[in-house]
């Protein structure tokens, strides 16, 4: 298995698909390399490709709202996308982007070993928990994928556009904190 510097390394000079050649900085994921909750969101926006962090835009900043509605913040968990580089003018990553890219994720996952997957929006629960996801009815629900717990919420893009999706927001992110409870009890994540 590679280790996080051959893998970040190997990210960072990435030439695999086109996206590289419009992109500002490759942004490879951000929090806690022995997090129990990984967060995948799609690709970086404008901010994160101008800053080479995920999440740090209007999208971000709802983001981590979400995370202290249940005492979690950027630091605990690990947080990292489908695609490494910006889409022009954030447009859906292209199949074609994702698979020359879910390899570094796939690395991620494996040296992380998170116990619970939270994907955010569509893109990524297609990608990751079902191709024929449908993120307006399975929203908040579980899934387990080889013993890991793996769930979608709203992306916080679609939180911001569509403010009446945030009720139902709010339950799956405390259907979120009671699994992490349930399946991380010692852990650190979220207090009791
Ligand atoms: N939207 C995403 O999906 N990922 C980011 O990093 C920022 C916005």
């Amino acid at each position: 298995m590679m280790t996080w510097e051959e893998l970040e390394s190997r990210c960072m000079a990435c030439q695999n698909c086109p996206l590289a050649e419009t992109r500002t900085n490759v942004v490879f994921g951000v929090g806690s390399r022995q997090a129990d909750v990984l967060f995948i969101g799609e690709g970086p926006g404008e901010q994160e490709d101008l800053q080479g962090e995920p999440f740090v835009g209007p999208a971000g900043k709802l983001l981590d709202v979400m995370l202290e509605v249940i005492d979690l913040d950027r630091t605990k968990v690990y947080i990292a996308n489908i695609v490494k580089c910006r889409p022009p003018r954030n447009r859906d990553p292209l199949n074609l982007e994702q698979d020359a890219c879910i390899g570094y994720l796939r690395a991620q996952t494996a040296l992380i070993r998170p116990k619970i997957i939270v994907c955010l929006g569509r893109i990524a629960a297609m990608r990751i928990i079902d191709k024929d996801f449908r993120i307006t009815r399975q929203h908040g629900q579980w899934f387990d994928r080889a013993g890991v717990s793996m769930m979608a919420l709203y992306h916080p893009s679609a939180l911001l556009r569509d403010p009446a999706k945030r009720p139902d927001t709010f339950l799956d992110l405390k259907s979120l904190q009671a699994k992490i409870r349930e399946v991380c009890p010692d852990s650190f994540v979220t207090k009791r």
